[in-house]
């Protein structure tokens, strides 16, 4: 369904207003760097887009025996995105719960939402499908994902292929919402859907994931990092052996996070092989690693161990978030009629 765009907006002119959700995590990974840090910290530098991050706190709630988990998790996630360079210069970092009207828009939005449509969301359905306990949070998740887009007026929202079903509710429940009421109010988002192809783990065999223990953490101490790089699985081509790049796990996980020069180089030794083995190609991972965020690991603890610093940080993005939020969930209301004065 496509409607027309609301006539008053919150966008900056000539500036394109792109939302990304972040889960808190914290301990990310190689295979996060690639999939999604990287994409959004560049974004952020950009100066045609207005981008906001934000950290979806709420969303992580969903599961009754973690809710403390996000709370734990999100100085982390903060912390790891500013460290690697996301712009606050240019772009906005905030955290959701810090931003209530989220919360109102969401009820708004439940209010043109079908039972019907929220069942067939892939989540809530495997939850069911697998016996778990679906809490009303979960069954409710699109609908926030939703809120969490229009009360910024996103025009452009990045995510993987496993949110295209999230983002299409999110332009469903707008253009039921614009319908219902007669006029557009809130903004229809475009997807924009990332075709990164998924980073292998250090196992060689699976996606690179936290929860399968495959994977190369971004600011874990200099020995870790050693030992989880020398336990790349490789395979039994001899010291002088041409290798193949392609098929080589090392490789594979240094292009995903190193310099042009570093790729160049060890692909070019790996194919040559005289004199290039397994064990040289690992040692020259580790150094770039050490070199790309061993460099930041310092920066990254002081994060850690100042949240009133990282706190102040993003008070100017939260204040220029709130105001874009309390513009937007007044348009609503009047939309509505609510409110006697
Ligand atoms: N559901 C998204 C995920 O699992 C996270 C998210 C929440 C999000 N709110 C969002 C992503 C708004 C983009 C825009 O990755």
């Amino acid at each position: 369904m496509t409607t027309a765009q609301p006539s008053h907006t919150t966008h900056t002119v000539g500036r394109t207003r792109v939302l990304t959700g972040a889960k808190p995590t914290a301990d990310l990974h190689v295979g996060n760097y690639f999939g999604a840090l990287k994409p959004a910290i560049a974004a952020s530098q950009d100066t045609s887009n207005e981008v906001i991050l934000m950290c979806v706190d709420w969303h992580g709630l969903t599961n009754r025996a973690k809710i403390l988990e996000p709370g734990k998790q999100t100085l982390g996630c903060i912390a790891t995105y500013l460290t690697l360079g996301f712009s606050l210069e240019n772009s906005l970092c905030i955290l959701q719960s810090e931003i209530p009207q989220i919360q109102e828009i969401a009820w708004y939005l439940s209010c043109v939402s079908a039972v019907g449509l929220l069942e067939r969301a892939h989540a809530f359905k495997d939850a069911v499908a697998h016996g778990k306990e679906a809490t009303a949070a979960l069954f409710n998740y699109p609908v926030l994902m939703a809120a969490d887009i229009v009360t910024f007026d996103a025009q452009v929202v990045p995510v993987g292929k496993d949110q295209a079903q999230h983002l299409e509710y999110a332009s469903d429940m707008v253009g039921l919402f614009n319908n219902a009421v007669g006029h557009p109010v809130f903004f229809e988002p475009k997807a924009q859907i990332q075709s990164t192809p998924l980073l292998i783990g250090t196992d060689g065999e699976r996606k690179m994931s936290k929860s399968y223990g495959n994977h190369l953490p971004l600011f874990a101490p200099k020995k870790e990092i050693e030992k989880r790089c020398k336990e790349i699985k490789t395979d039994s081509k001899g010291l002088d052996d041409p290798k193949d790049p392609e098929t080589c796990v090392v490789f594979q996980i240094l292009k995903a996070f190193a310099s042009q020069e570093a790729i160049a180089y060890m692909e070019e030794r790996l194919r040559r092989g005289t004199g290039y083995g397994y064990g040289h190609a690992k040692k020259d991972l580790i150094d770039e690693h050490e070199r790309v965020f061993g460099s930041k690991r310092e920066l990254y603890e002081h994060y850690i161990n100042n949240p009133r610093e990282v706190a102040k940080l993003l008070t100017p993005s939260h204040e220029r978030a709130l105001k874009i939020a309390a513009t937007v969930r007044q348009r609503v209301r009047d939309a509505l009629g609510l409110g006697i004065l």
